[in-house]
């Protein structure tokens, strides 16, 4: 049994369907509004949980309607939510999304409760550490809350997967503490001080030596359409994308870090493999709208990844 702790943020979407993304100044009549559980934190913990991964999830959410619904949509999911905190006079973290017709997404958040998350709470979630198998860390809690995290993964023999989003620059502190990282392109550009542009023009063998120059022993960069890089210190593999039809890409990137998480944790030993896994996860993420809603469960990855094995197309 995988048994997976997450220590990061909890949201609430307010997602809007449009034609386009606005420019700046711009009013874009859009289409159906949609409310969802969301939160790069928690769309990591429901992910895992629906993968079939014994999930505790340690955040904050605030004392409104939204951090009640919060709570009563991970007990659903069967998530441990005993070390979720209740933060009182604050709102629960809140994400405005604008979804575009080709699936493409921006994300403004308001943190509110996530930042009242604190090394604290999680030395109180210490018994969730001890014999679990993988720490699962995101960027949107303080950076102390998530040093402190994956300190305490560590003495309790963790291994640790930060999802180095969104995208910033990041202390020794943290890094020296992360077993495998999971950027994309502009996290890695953003981590390493570099442009865009030179980040875009690497070679495979240039963002795998990149990212890993950044501490952690092993680097999974993912590449959108073109797939995504397992590196680690033997070499790397050029995992290539599922061909979906994108209806709202949010929590894509979630979903593969939950998907990773599930199978390193089951003892996948290939990074390459559970990579793959990690692929079909976001893959059907990115064919349904919402966050949380459009996470897989187990026999949906399953079935996808049989129907791709045989060749038969799965909508
Ligand atoms: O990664 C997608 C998530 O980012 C959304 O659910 C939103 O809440 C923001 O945290």
């Amino acid at each position: 049994m995988a048994r997976i702790v997450v220590v990061g943020s909890a949201n609430v979407d307010l997602v809007i369907q449009t034609p386009h993304l606005p420019q700046p100044g711009e009013t874009v009549l859009g289409g159906q509004f949609l409310t969802a559980m969301g939160g790069k934190g928690a769309n990591q913990a429901v992910g895992a949980a629906r993968l079939g991964a014994t999930v505790t999830f340690v955040a904050r959410v605030g004392d409104d309607s939204f951090g009640q619904q919060c709570l009563a949509a991970y007990q659903k999911e069967h998530i441990d939510t005993q070390y979720i905190g209740v933060t009182p006079d604050t709102a629960t973290g809140i994400a405005l999304i604008a979804v575009a017709a080709d699936g493409e997404n921006t994300i403004i958040v308001a943190s509110g409760a996530n930042m009242a998350l604190t090394p604290s709470d999680v030395a109180a979630a210490e018994p969730a550490f001890a014999g679990a198998d993988i720490l699962v860390l995101q960027l949107e809690v303080p950076l102390e809350t998530s040093i402190a995290a994956a300190r305490l993964a560590h003495r309790h023999d963790l291994r640790v997967v930060l999802n180095p989003a969104p995208a910033q620059q990041l202390p020794d502190a943290l890094l020296d503490e992360v077993d495998i990282i999971t950027p994309n392109r502009i996290e890695l550009a953003q981590m390493m001080r570099l442009s865009a542009e030179d980040v875009q023009a690497m070679s495979d063998d240039d963002l795998a030596r990149t990212a890993l120059r950044l501490g952690p022993r092993s680097a999974v960069i993912t590449l959108g359409a073109d797939g995504a890089l397992a590196a680690d210190p033997g070499g790397w593999t050029r995992v290539p994308a599922f061909k979906v039809d994108a209806v709202d890409t949010t929590a894509a990137g979630d979903s593969f870090t939950a998907g990773l998480a599930v199978a390193l944790a089951r003892g996948e030993t290939r990074l390459a493999d559970a990579v793959r896994f990690a692929s079909a996860c976001g893959a059907l993420t990115a064919t349904r709208l919402g966050a949380q809603p459009s996470l897989p469960t187990a026999a949906e990855v399953d079935r996808f990844l049989r129907a791709e094995s045989t060749g038969s197309s799965m909508k």
